[in-house]
């Protein structure tokens, strides 16, 4: 059976400042989706949150960007943010940049990860959701699932993963994408996906026969906005098992609460910390940047779960050790490397400070001799000094 699975979200208000989404928001959303599904629009469906990031996991049979489905998806948060702004949460309409719907969700806020495959015999995946950080935030863990051995031994033992996988990448600054090949093409994927603000990894194919791996929701708030309005807070799909990563490796991937761009007022580098559904809450700093895991079955369009996937010991040690980093950065207190760097500072508020102090700049005589720099230029040359 051919399946389109939709996860799209968006940040509608959320209750005491960027914590967590109000049941009630939750609630309203879920009546939307009801009607829908009686409607035959949606099969199934799964409500949840991550942090104040409301996540609306769809199945249907329309193929990806249906117009349908994804006007659905706006109206439960046009509800949801209704009902966010009678009880005066914090925030409330957030992500809904648009006033109005226009046949896909798509560059209107709310972000979107969709795949359309034929169900195998049994289609196990995972649903990884952040708050608190962009997109790119996934770039490291779907490498060490997708390309590295040492996370994932399915590459080197199973034989039907041997041929690798390859990647579509996407620049969110060109808006152009390219596929790299891995292993072949590894250094290559690295020297793009290391810069994750800019090179996006947006899908994931096996390299033998071509199967949908992984998609990502590649919404850059700041960017279609063209100002600081929330983080991304993006979500991805992972096809899991039978010639893919195993459930294990997808999730030992997030053992390492690797730095993650966002945390408080989108502008800080924090650690990604995996937690479950019930510590789903932003906190600390607004943070740290948090991420849950769901595991589920696609079986004919309806989702067999979910399973609460970092609701376990077993990533105890990696939560300390997020914590551990936690404090470590937070004693940076303003300056970078806490703090992101002057390109990503464009969307905030941190611009108006830096005009207001303009005026008081005094001219020196150049002694550095310097050309334009990135700072002032804006783009590197590339060029090094001898
Ligand atoms: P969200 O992107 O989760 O709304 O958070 C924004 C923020 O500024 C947190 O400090
Ligand atoms: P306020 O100015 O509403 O307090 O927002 C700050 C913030 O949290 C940035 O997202
Ligand atoms: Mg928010
Ligand atoms: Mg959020």
């Amino acid at each position: 059976m051919r399946t389109t699975i939709s996860v799209i979200k968006a940040d509608i208000g959320s209750l005491a400042g960027h914590h967590v989404v109000h049941p009630d928001t939750m609630a309203a959303a879920s009546k939307v989706l009801a009607e829908a599904k009686a409607q035959g629009i949606l099969i199934d469906y799964y409500i949840t949150h991550v942090g104040d990031d409301l996540q609306l996991i769809m199945t249907h049979t329309r193929g990806e960007l249906d117009p349908k489905v994804h006007e659905t998806a706006w109206n439960a948060f046009k509800k949801a943010a209704e009902v966010a702004r009678d009880l005066g949460l914090y925030a409330a309409g957030q992500d809904l940049l648009s006033d109005s719907f226009s046949g896909n969700i798509r560059g209107l806020g709310p972000g979107v990860a969709e795949m359309d495959i034929e169900e195998r015999i049994s289609e196990p995946i995972a649903i990884f959701m952040a708050d608190k950080t962009e997109p790119g935030a996934f770039n490291l863990p779907l490498y060490k699932m997708f390309a590295d051995p040492f996370n994932t031994p399915g590459l080197v033992i199973d034989p039907t993963m041997h041929d690798g996988f390859k990647f579509e990448v996407l620049d969110v600054y060109e808006g152009e994408a390219v596929t790299l090949t891995a292993p072949q093409e590894l250094y290559d994927l690295l020297a793009l996906i290391g810069t994750p603000a800019r090179y996006v990894i947006r899908r994931i194919y096996r390299n033998d026969d071509n199967l949908l791996a992984a998609v990502v929701a590649i919404e850059r708030l700041n960017l279609i906005a063209g100002k600081y309005v929330g983080k991304d807070d993006p979500v991805t799909i992972v096809r899991l098992q039978h010639g893919l990563p195993a459930l294990g490796e997808a999730l030992e991937a997030f053992s390492f609460p690797h730095l993650v761009p966002g945390w408080m007022r989108g502008s800080h580098y924090g650690p990604l910390m995996p937690v479950s559904q019930r510590d789903a809450r932003a906190t600390r700093f607004d943070g740290p940047p948090r991420l849950i895991g769901l595991g589920f079955n696609v079986k004919n369009g309806k989702l067999v779960g979910p399973s609460d996937l970092f609701d376990d010991p077993a990533f105890d040690e990696a939560r300390r050790l997020a914590n551990v980093i936690a404090d470590y950065m937070r004693r940076h207190g303003t300056f970078m490397p806490h703090r992101l760097e002057p390109t990503e500072m464009e969307y905030t508020t941190l611009p108006l400070i830096q005009e207001k102090l303009k005026p008081r700049f005094k001219k020196e005589a150049d002694m550095y001799k310097t050309k334009e720099s990135i700072y002032t230029k804006g783009k590197s040359t590339g060029e090094t000094h001898d």
